[in-house]
């Protein structure tokens, strides 16, 4: 059996290419089952929408003779391949060595199991590094991990103002004594990307680890990994069209010294001693899918070298072409956004972000935007999206905030539902 044998012409979408997005929308949206809801999505950072390719890889591994891993029979040798082919599929997307990449079941997980097992080096009067810019997956564990071990915590603040860390504080955060710091690729609230390779630098500079949440920055951003500076780096497929679950990518040598608790008769072999009990197989050819339906929106546009046929290389043209496209579509939103005046205030406002703009409106509240623009089947989320120190230094005097988000399958339609949806709302 084949675990990729679904087949989806996914060559319309990239041969239909049109203008600087270098691909077709129209064709990109057929392929999510999902969007006949009639819903414009604006949820994209909470979870994306799940192409048919993606579904069609679970349904078969699921359906297919499945065992445990092994090679004495076609079950077990397909819970085998899945497995291969993950670690292969995640070391094109993000760069580094199959051997590197872990699964899990969230982001969250991975980063607390990683930061137990990480924290068992520290000692007391040792200093970690954590950020109000990101969500609390990259923040509580380390806080966590730190109590327990007597670590002290250092923090690097957020400037409400232009929504960007605060460079003195990241100077000022990391000392001789820095063990580790923890900083988001890009911010799930605000679509902030910090300056990590900089942040990576420093901390490097004084031996410590660097941990990058890349949850948010992967669904909009070709990743390489060593190249951001990351030592670990954690990112969630159901953000970029894949199916929930968690994946670590690391230096396998990285993950050669460190000791998570493990089952006697469990393999200790890296990366399956970090993946606790039986793997997700079927989960794991979903994810597998969403990297191959990644790299095949427009594998010939800009950026595709004379080596364009590696996948990575396939991922790197596409999701430049989704960039673009993301891009385009937010400066739509923006301007429509300063259209309204001053009745909306737009929080995303980092030099270098994603497509993933905060608002609020000064005097309503935006849970009540949030309902108005559902009846409308606008779905944009009013929240704080468990970005609990940023949105407590953002000092709102609104418990919520109205979240924007793009994914690759929005077009300029849903940009002016949305925008017609809140100048409605502001005019009522
Ligand atoms: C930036 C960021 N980090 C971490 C997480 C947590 O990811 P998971 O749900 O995979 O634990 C999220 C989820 O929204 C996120 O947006």
């Amino acid at each position: 059996m084949r675990l990729d044998s679904q087949e989806t012409d996914l060559t319309s979408i990239a041969s239909a290419a049109t203008g600087s997005a270098g691909f077709d929308v129209t064709a990109l949206r057929a392929q999510f089952p999902s969007l006949a809801s009639g819903i414009a999505h604006f949820d994209g950072p909470g979870g994306t929408q799940t192409p048919r390719r993606v579904a069609d890889a679970i349904a078969a591994t699921i359906t297919s003779p499945l065992s445990n891993r092994g090679t004495g029979s076609v079950s077990e040798a397909n819970a085998d391949a899945a497995v291969t082919a993950f670690r292969q599929g995640y070391a094109d997307l993000l760069g580094v060595p199959a051997r590197g990449i872990v699964h899990g079941r969230s982001a969250t997980q991975l980063t607390f199991d990683f930061s137990r097992a990480i924290a068992r080096q520290w000692r007391p009067g040792d200093e970690v590094v954590v950020t109000r810019l990101d969500h609390d997956a990259n923040v509580r564990p380390w806080v966590i991990a730190a109590e327990n071990a007597g670590a002290v915590v250092r923090w690097i603040d957020l400037d409400p103002v232009t929504a960007e860390l605060d460079s003195a504080s990241v100077e000022a955060a990391v000392t001789e004594r820095t063990r580790l710091v923890a900083v988001t690729a890009a911010s799930n609230l605000l679509g902030t990307k910090p300056a990590v390779r900089a942040i990576a630098d420093a901390a490097h500079a004084v031996g410590a680890l660097v941990h990058v949440d890349g949850v948010h920055y992967t669904a909009h951003q070709f990743v390489d990994v060593p190249a951001l500076g990351a030592d670990l780096f954690v990112c969630s497929p159901y953000k970029f069209l894949g199916p929930h679950c968690g994946v670590l990518a690391a230096d396998p040598d990285l993950l050669e010294t460190l000791h998570p608790d493990k089952l006697l008769p469990s393999t200790n072999a890296v990366p399956e001693r970090f993946e606790l009990g039986t793997l997700p197989y079927e989960t794991l050819a979903g994810a597998t899918a969403a990297v191959d339906f990644l790299a095949e929106i427009a594998p010939g546009a800009v950026g595709a070298t004379e080596a364009g046929s590696s996948r990575r290389e396939r991922l790197r043209a596409s999701l430049h072409a989704v960039d673009e496209h993301e891009t385009r579509l937010r400066r739509l939103l923006e301007d429509g956004l300063a259209a309204l005046g001053a009745e909306v205030v737009v929080h995303s406002r980092a030099a270098d972000r994603t497509p993933t703009l905060l608002i609020t409106l000064p005097g309503r509240k935006t849970w009540d935007a949030y309902q108005f623009l559902l009846g409308r089947d606008v779905l944009a989320p009013a929240g704080s999206f468990y970005a609990y120190e940023p949105f407590r230094r953002l000092g709102l005097d609104d418990e919520h905030a109205l979240r924007l988000g793009l994914a690759p399958y929005n077009d300029d339609t849903d940009v002016a539902r949305v925008l017609d949806g809140l100048a409605a709302f502001l005019a009522k």
